[in-house]
């Protein structure tokens, strides 16, 4: 394809129209193109300016769907769960593991841990024994400069957890960090622990500043940067579902359940000795996961960052789940590091984060967490329920067959009739284009 032409400086300050327009430039039709973008806005304009300014020159809105799974039981409790996803059969998946699952005790969840992890990276030029002698009065100093920052959310239980000194200098000359550790509470805690690193920084080279005793160029630190870690594999949950082999009798009609355990089981190991599997495993984990962690309004690029490293914790990436099978008892099992938030950032901006949370029943950051675990275990479980039986493709373009009819401009009678046609047949965009054309004709 071409370069396209450049744009010239200051687009981002041109009005929202100007930007669309300008844009609409780069496509064949331009009028079509701000028509079609602009049907997207939303009608009532303080709604859409909300939009607008959750991100930077926005133009229109792009749509995904936001769907339910109903009744999935979780420690017990019934839950009704929003997911925001744009592949098809996610939803369909794990509404069917939740109903399988529902009626074999549910799910089980707990929450490991909820510790968080930031860091200061700075450089100093003196003697590492004496940085490591003064660390004890840094620290002091830090905790007492931010003590104003912290206060809040040391009154609801959280704030600094601790923090340490670790020497890197053998790998990079001079270089030190600080790894804190924070319990942000309710909050995803991003800008709560970012702001409280930075004044870390400030606080460090204040520090060193008044050493009259060191040498001048001992005097500075170099802060190279603070920021929060989204490694977090102390905060993570673990989330399980278990039965008697017997009560998997009839997911496949050629094994009882306990021979369809033993091959299930096979899947998942699978994707523990194989990397290329496990990436497509745990992708299917992370379809359920990120469609809550998106409809709650929270960062899935983190969530899903914190769960590759985590997967691959012994030296090689890995499957997430885990299957056991012991006395004749099914256990499958899925522990993830899940950083969420139910208060603050889009949470409470994004209106229909907010709906979520309420439909959800308002959950604590926890109790969310063991939500979307769950999600990510249940379309984990129908995934492979379906690849070691009758394959992903039958249900996968089942659901499928709306966008290939849509695509082809299918009317809602021939919709009808396509999805009678194709309840006993294989879709493919090939056959439903030939099943359309005699049709039409
Ligand atoms: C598709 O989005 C996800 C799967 O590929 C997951 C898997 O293979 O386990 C079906």
């Amino acid at each position: 394809m071409d370069t396209r032409e450049r744009i010239k400086k200051g687009f981002s300050k041109l009005p929202k129209e100007e930007k669309l327009k300008l844009i609409a430039n780069y496509f064949e039709n331009p009028g079509e193109v701000v028509r079609l973008l602009k049907s997207y806005w939303h009608a009532d304009a303080k709604k859409q300016q909300l939009f607008d300014e959750f991100s930077e020159n926005t133009i229109t809105n792009f749509f995904i769907p936001y769907g339910i799974s109903p009744n999935v039981n979780i420690n017990g409790k019934n839950y009704i769960v929003p997911m925001v996803i744009e592949e098809s059969s996610v939803v369909a998946a794990a509404s069917a593991a939740a109903k399988f699952w529902g009626e074999r005790g549910g799910f089980h969840a707990e929450v490991v841990d909820v510790r968080k992890v930031g860091q200061v990276h700075f450089g100093w030029s003196g003697d590492k024994e004496q940085l490591f002698a003064l660390f004890p009065e840094i620290e002091q100093r830090l905790l007492a400069d931010t003590d104003g920052m912290t206060e809040k959310m040391r009154k609801r239980g959280g704030g600094i957890l601790g923090m340490r000194l670790i020497d890197y200098t053998a790998q990079i000359p001079d270089y030190y960090q600080i790894r804190v550790e924070f319990d942000t509470g309710d909050a995803m805690g991003a800008n709560f622990i970012n702001s409280v690193l930075e004044q870390f920084g400030h606080s460090l080279q204040d520090f060193f500043a008044e050493q009259s005793d060191l040498p001048k160029e001992q005097r500075k630190v170099e802060i190279i940067m603070t920021i929060l870690s989204n490694n977090t594999p102390d905060c993570r949950v673990r989330v399980w579902v278990e039965c008697p082999v017997e009560q998997l009798d009839g997911i496949d009609e050629n094994l009882s359940g306990a021979e369809y355990a033993k091959k299930f089981k096979k899947a998942v190991d699978i994707a523990h000795i194989d990397v290329d599997r496990a990436t497509t495993h745990n992708k299917g984990i992370y379809n359920g996961i990120d469609a809550v962690v998106i409809a709650t309004g929270n960062d899935f690029r983190a969530v899903e960052a914190a769960g590759h490293t985590f997967a691959s914790r012994n030296g090689r990436y890995e499957s997430l789940s885990s299957v056991t099978i012991e006395d004749g008892v099914f256990h499958f099992e899925l522990e993830v590091p899940m950083a969420l938030g139910t208060v603050g950032g889009l949470t409470s901006l994004h209106p229909l984060a907010k709906k979520t949370l309420e439909l959800l029943g308002n959950p604590t950051a926890p109790e969310l967490m063991t939500i979307a675990a769950t999600m990510g275990l249940a379309n984990n479980f129908s995934a492979v329920r379906s690849l070691t039986t009758k394959g992903i493709q039958a249900g996968h373009m089942k659901m499928h067959l709306n966008n290939i009819l849509n695509q082809l401009n299918a009317t809602e009678e021939q919709k009808r009739q396509a999805h009678e046609y194709f309840k006993d047949k294989t879709v493919s965009f090939a056959a439903v284009e030939k099943f359309l054309e005699g049709l039409r004709k």
